[in-house]
């Protein structure tokens, strides 16, 4: 009752002041004024254009919705009120690649409704930070409708047709693990997933994403055939792109822009566009493990079970002596439970994840492993049968944490999802309703989470720390012919910008027959700087430290996997990316870099530090390393510097490399 009155006095109050149908045009400019977005309503149609200091970063690109059975949102519109708010605030985040995160943008938002019969209303509320602009549509309650069918989102976003993107396509069986191409923007004809990076003809380079994706279908993007760059939102399997109730917010929709490539890698939008936590996370702690994987991957063990199945009683104890003597504290069992016999993609209906297999006693290791003090990270294998895993979920969370495991790596596999008996796209909005279910039920419980064939990332982790990772790309998985050196090369500036990523670092059996990577050893160690990842993998299976590089293994041991700053070096997208990064409350830094199939020389000033000096190793691709025929020749050395010094590195083809750089205490 009380709410109805609410909603009919806040109507009457819009009527009142509605203005005339008029051409409006408002400015907003960021806090440093470097960048500005004009939205304007001309004859009632709803637009908006992007510049940086002067320059165009996007023409003239539509606003609005189609809503099922009414014709579309965003004519005939007329402003009721706009209002303003600028913000500069700094924020303490529970973890992650910044301790302190400032946010500082000003806002503007146009209260609109239109002039037809309909007299549909909606806001769409700007942001304009000093490093991109995000905007959303808001629909308030109203009367025409509380709940809507939205059949398609108009958000357009113009950028010069010449400019070159980084692409990878949507809506394919592999979700979102296929190599990175650059394109002309003018042959995205057929969506892409964003992050979208794209480098301006104006020598801009932008990327197009989303944050705070709930409720709604994730947005990919494609050029429409009025060669608009456009919105394309995936749709649930009959066509309807997300139904929702109102009061409803879409996802943030953000342009970042940069000066350079590398400048597009530090970029706290995604996270500033998300809400702080409601409750208390201080709980979540990242993590480095091993795991009972890789000998999979190589086919020394199987997932199966049999005499060589790999999650067994045996193999875990081994498993967490070694955690114990590398000085790792988790360790991954996967294959553990049943439903992994014959092909276990076609297994997701019935698959099992509160029984072991009959050679596996879960609670057996789950008690040595405490003894151990090593946290076990557990596995569930959904096949993206998300019927069969939600209808065991709660009950497969307790099973956990009844036996003192809080991290879960769950995998969705499989080209689509099965949810409420239908056919759905992981990116669909039912896929992010269901990610975000197991999300919350694992908050509940104490468990973090390390999602594999995962929704994209959208900052969601801030409100969630529990989320402590993603893969959403491709990893080290499909080495061995699937990825090229160039592959890590540009993920900074394109998944990485969607948050942290489990790449599966860490591999020092390099030169295996089944799985034969394109990376020298130096390039391993790189990958804990260069991917950062709240759940870090060493992942390759233990007897191979010891065995290879003992004093390699070193880094990884000694890497941490939660910061306090990132300091992004150089970069260029596809060639090399070289970055620092300092421990979170403490005084030491951690750097690395990596190459394409070229070599590359880099020269680090140290000038960063602080007074006093410092011991950093370093450990670089030897002179005679190639990822082709000498991958593991290394160098390690050690030395004392101060901030006045710099050094010179060389990256091997396909290589890279890792330091760290302690104080002297
Ligand atoms: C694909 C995941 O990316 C991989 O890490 C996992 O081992 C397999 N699915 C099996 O669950």
């Amino acid at each position: 009752m009380l709410m109805a009155s609410i909603k009919r006095a806040f109507l009457d109050w819009l009527h009142r002041h509605k203005a005339p149908l008029s051409d409006t045009e408002k400015t907003l400019a960021s806090p440093d004024e470097s960048i500005k977005v004009k939205i304007s309503l001309r004859q009632g149609h709803l637009s908006y254009s992007v510049f940086k200091n002067e320059a165009t970063i996007l023409r003239d690109s539509k606003l609005g919705f189609k809503i099922k059975g009414t014709e579309a949102l965003g004519d005939y519109l007329s402003v009721v009120r706009t209002t303003e708010k600028d913000v500069d605030e700094t924020w303490e985040t529970v973890w992650g690649e910044e301790h302190f995160i400032t946010n500082n943008y000003n806002e503007l938002a146009l209260y609109l409704s239109e002039t037809t019969k309909a007299n549909r209303l909606f806001t769409i509320r700007f942001r304009a930070f000093n490093n991109g602009v995000a905007f959303r549509y808001e629909l308030p309650p109203q009367p025409a409708f509380s709940r809507v069918e939205i059949e398609d989102e108009l958000t357009e976003f113009n950028v010069d047709l010449n400019s070159e993107a980084w692409q990878i396509p949507a809506y394919q069986p592999d979700r979102y693990e296929y190599n990175y191409e650059k394109k002309p923007v003018y042959e995205l004809t057929k969506s892409v997933h964003t992050p979208l990076t794209i480098a301006l003809k104006n020598k801009y380079y932008i990327s197009i994403h989303e944050a705070a994706l709930y409720n709604y279908g994730e947005m990919t993007i494609k050029l429409d055939e009025w060669k608009a760059l456009k919105s394309d939102i995936t749709p649930l399997s009959d066509g309807i792109k997300a139904r929702v109730e109102l009061p409803f917010n879409t996802p943030w929709r953000m342009i970042m822009i940069a000066n350079s490539p590398i400048g597009l890698t530090k970029n706290h939008m995604m996270l500033n566009l998300n809400d702080p936590p409601t409750e208390d996370f201080s709980w979540v702690k990242p993590i480095k493990f091993l795991g009972i994987w890789w000998a999979m991957y190589v086919g020394e063990w199987t997932w199966a079970s049999g005499m060589r199945h790999g999650a067994s009683t045996k193999h875990a104890i081994e498993y967490i002596d070694a955690c114990r003597k590398l000085g790792i504290k988790g360790l991954l069992l996967e294959g553990w439970n049943d439903g992994w016999d014959g092909d276990w993609l076609l297994n997701g209906k019935t698959t099992d994840f509160i029984h072991p297999q009959p050679d596996c006693d879960l609670p057996g290791i789950a008690e040595y492993a405490r003894a151990a003090g090593v946290e076990l990270v557990g596995h569930h294998e959904t096949v993206g049968f998300v019927d069969n895993y939600e209808a065991q979920l709660e009950a497969s969370y307790k099973y956990y944490t009844d036996l003192g495991i809080h991290y879960i790596k769950p995998g969705y596999a499989g080209s689509m999802m099965s949810i409420q008996g239908k056919r759905e796209y992981h990116h669909s909005q039912l896929g992010v309703l269901h990610y975000q279910k197991a999300l919350e039920l694992a908050a509940k419980y104490r468990i973090c989470l390390d999602v594999h064939e995962p929704i994209k990332g959208t900052g969601i982790e801030r409100t969630y720390p529990n989320l402590l990772t993603r893969e959403g790309a491709r990893g080290q998985e499909y080495e061995g012919g699937a990825i090229g050196p160039s592959h890590a090369c540009i993920l900074p500036f394109t998944r990485l910008l969607s948050g942290p990523m489990d790449y599966t670092p860490g591999i020092f059996d390099i030169t295996n027959a089944t799985k034969r990577l394109s990376s020298t050893l130096a390039r391993q160690l790189a990958y804990f700087v260069t991917i950062p990842s709240g759940m870090q993998m060493a992942a390759d299976r233990p007897r191979f430290y010891e065995e290879v590089n003992p004093k390699a293994f070193k880094f990884i041991r000694d890497v941490p996997v939660n910061w306090e700053t990132a300091l992004p070096i150089m970069g260029s997208i596809g060639e090399y990316y070289v970055v620092a990064r300092k421990e979170r409350n403490g005084p030491n830094w951690f750097i690395g870099g990596v190459t394409n199939e070229d070599p590359h020389k880099v020269r680090i000033q140290f000038d960063f530090l602080d007074e006093g000096e410092y011991v950093i190793e370093v450990y670089r691709d030897h002179e005679t390393a190639h990822y082709r025929d000498n991958p593991l020749a290394i160098s390690i050395e050690s030395t004392t510097i101060t901030k006045k010094n710099f050094i010179d590195i060389w990256m091997a083809p396909g290589g890279g490399f890792a330091a760290s750089v302690k104080k002297r205490q």
